[in-house]
C-alpha cells in the first residue's frame, strides 16, 4: 500500500504544533500500525528529519501506551484493539490517515504525538491501592471467599490498561471510566473494603483537580475502550461516592 500520513508535529510542549504530511510506500496489510510508523521514521532518519515522537512500550495491548487518535478515533478505526495492535488491513491503498495525540487539557502533549498522563498516575497514587498486613500474620488472599460474579466483575475493572482513549474520545474529556474502572476494581473484593470510603473520595477530588471534565453519559468510551470497560464501572463508582459522602 501507499499512503500518505497527516501527523501532528510538535516540538515541544510550548510550539504552537502542526499537520505535516508525509507519504509512506510499499506498506504490507499485515504491518501494525506502529510498524508502519517505524518505517515512517526510518525513512526520516535516513533523510536527516526529526523522527515522529509517539509512545509505546508493550506492542501487545498491556502497558497503554501507544496513545494515537488516528482518523478521529482513539487507537483508530478497529475495536477492542490498543494502537499497537491495530493491523494497516484495516485500510486501503492510496488512504490518507491522519494521526494526531490523545488531545485532553489534562494530557499536554510533550512533542509530537507524546502525551503526559501523569493525571493518571496521580488518581491512582490518591487511592488505587489496598494495605497489607506484613506482620508474618497475613492472611491468605486464596482463603477470603469471594463469589465468582463479584470476581468476574472485579477481573473486568481490572482490564482498564490506562490507555486514556476514554478521556480523548470524551466531548468533556471525562476521565470517569478509568477511575471507575479503579474503584470498582476493589469495591467489588472483600479486600478492597478497609479504604472504600477515601479511595472513592480521594479519587475522584484528584480527578476533579487534574481537570478532566464530567460525564454526561454519552457512552462514547466505553466504544472505544480497548478493553471493553463497562459504563457499569461509572454507575458503581457514583454510588460508592454517594454512600462515602453519606459516611464521611
Ligand atoms: S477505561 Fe478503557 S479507554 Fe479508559 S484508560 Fe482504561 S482501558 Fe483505556
Ligand atoms: S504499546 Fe503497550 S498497549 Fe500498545
Amino acid at each position: 500500500m501507499n499512503l500518505t500520513l497527516k501527523i501532528w508535529r510538535q516540538k515541544s510542549a510550548k510550539d504552537k504544533g502542526q499537520m505535516v504530511a508525509y507519504k509512506v510506500t510499499d506498506i504490507s496489510e499485515h504491518m501494525s500500525f506502529l510498524e508502519m510508523m517505524d518505517v515512517l521514521n526510518e525513512q526520516l532518519i535516513n533523510t536527516g528529519d526529526d523522527p515522529v515522537a509517539f509512545d509505546h512500550d508493550c506492542r501487545e495491548g498491556i502497558c497503554g501506551m501507544c496513545s494515537m487518535y488516528i482518523n478521529g478515533e482513539a487507537h483508530g478505526p478497529d475495536r477492542g484493539v490498543t494502537t499497537c495492535q491495530l493491523h494497516m488491513r484495516m485500510f486501503k491503498d492510496g488512504d490518507t490517515i491522519t494521526i494526531e495525540p490523545f488531545r485532553a487539557k489534562a494530557f499536554p502533549v510533550i512533542k509530537d504525538l507524546v502525551v503526559d498522563r501523569m493525571s493518571f498516575e496521580r488518581i491512582q497514587q490518591a487511592g488505587g491501592f489496598i494495605s497489607v498486613n506484613t506482620s508474618g500474620n497475613t492472611q491468605d488472599a486464596n482463603a477470603i471467599p469471594i463469589s465468582k460474579q463479584a470476581a468476574d466483575e472485579a477481573m473486568d475493572a481490572a482490564t482498564c490498561i490506562g490507555c486514556g482513549a476514554c478521556v480523548a474520545t470524551c466531548k468533556n474529556s471525562s476521565a470517569m471510566l478509568f477511575v471507575g474502572a479503579k474503584v470498582s476494581q476493589y469495591a467489588l473484593l472483600p479486600q478492597g473494603q478497609v479504604e472504600a470510603t477515601e479511595r472513592v473520595l480521594n479519587m475522584v477530588k484528584q480527578m476533579d483537580e487534574e481537570g478532566f471534565g464530567n460525564c454526561t453519559n454519552t457512552g462514547a468510551c466505553e466504544i472505544e475502550c480497548p478493553k471493553g470497560i463497562s459504563l457499569e464501572n461509572i454507575a458503581r463508582m457514583n454510588r460508592e461516592y454517594l454512600s462515602a459522602s453519606l459516611k464521611g
